[in-house]
């Protein structure tokens, strides 16, 4: 299908007899080089025209890859409460320090999934959060959801690119995101969020840290190509210096929170899905992250990093 899509832009171009073989499918891991997962064969020499196009096409196959592994994996997180790790009470923990906050703070949940945080912090201030998510998909789930606790008026659902908010600078008090800046990379989701916060604003951001300066080789083999930007506590604290923030304090979330709040509904959802090559890969990719934090999870986790607008 995809090479049937591709050949037929490659047809239209006159660049019969191409033919693309993946280096290795795109997965979570190696989605931001998606081109160098690709290489091409052709029966002739290309011009410079050709190869114009040939990057074009390349584009095209690599993208039309990444989508198929973007629906697997929301296939594989539908009708899950939690789309990554987090815990309710951990959170309202987190919530019952900050003091410094208006009675009725603007809110907004980046990367909300299907409003695992969003809910929570519509219930507990009964103040309008602004929920986004690139996911049609979660976005649903999250107005299903909101109308069954009956919050349907102080949630609003936002499709959309966390990247690219084009709202008021300084429009909001509070900002969180759990396990959503990774997307975007921790300091330059900081870098980008920065302005959207008002004078004093709070940000609490979730970001996989590691918690050691020591790292076991599995660790970093497997992390590098996860997540090659992955800081220490430390440098994450740095990069939230960098970016206009002073840090407030910083929580670890317990390991148990990983296992009884997202991989064990994860897991029973496995058994569900529909099994394509593509869902095979997810699962294949899940299993391995599950298998390291089982060894390693003493080593690294989320950090829940309680920044201030400086
Ligand atoms: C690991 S999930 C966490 C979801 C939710 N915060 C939770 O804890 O259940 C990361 C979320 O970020 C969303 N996402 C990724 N890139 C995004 C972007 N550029 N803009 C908006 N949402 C994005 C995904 O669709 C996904 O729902």
């Amino acid at each position: 299908m995809q090479q049937d899509k591709v050949s037929q832009i490659a047809g239209w171009a006159g660049l019969e007899g191409l033919s693309f073989i993946p280096i290795k499918p795109i997965t979570q891991s190696n989605r931001s080089n998606q081109t160098d997962r690709l290489i091409y064969t052709s029966p002739q020499p290309l011009d410079s025209k050709s190869l114009l196009v040939l990057e074009l096409v390349v584009l095209e196959l690599a993208n039309i890859q990444m989508s198929t592994y973007i629906a697997a994996l929301t296939d594989l997180h539908r009708g899950l409460d939690r789309k990554g790790p987090g815990d309710s009470n951990f959170s309202r923990h987190i919530l019952s320090n900050l003091s410094t906050l208006p009675l009725k703070p603007r809110i907004a949940d980046l990367g909300c999934g299907s409003g695992a945080s969003a809910l929570l912090l519509a219930q507990h201030y009964q103040s309008p959060v602004m929920a986004v998510d690139a996911s049609s998909v979660f976005i649903a789930e999250l107005k299903a959801r909101a109308k069954q606790l009956g919050l349907e008026h102080l949630i609003i659902p936002i499709q959309g690119d966390m990247a690219k908010l084009d709202w008021p600078v300084g429009s909001v008090d509070l900002l969180w995101s759990e396990g959503a800046a990774y997307n975007l990379g921790f300091e330059q989701a900081l870098t980008i969020w920065r302005p959207l916060l008002a004078a004093g604003g709070i940000a609490v951001i979730s970001e996989l840290s590691w918690f050691t300066d020591n790292l076991p080789e599995p660790a970093i083999t497997y992390w590098q190509n996860a997540y090659p930007m992955m800081g220490t506590e430390v440098e994450n604290i740095d990069r939230a210096n960098r970016s206009g923030f002073s840090v407030l304090s910083t929580h670890r979330l317990p390991s148990q929170a990983w296992w009884v709040n997202y991989y064990q509904p994860l897991r029973e959802r496995m058994q569900q899905i529909e099994i394509t090559p593509s869902t095979q890969l997810v699962i294949r990719e899940t299993e391995e992250e599950m298998g390291l934090f089982e060894k390693f999870s003493d080593l690294y986790g989320y950090t829940f990093y309680v920044l201030q607008a400086a």
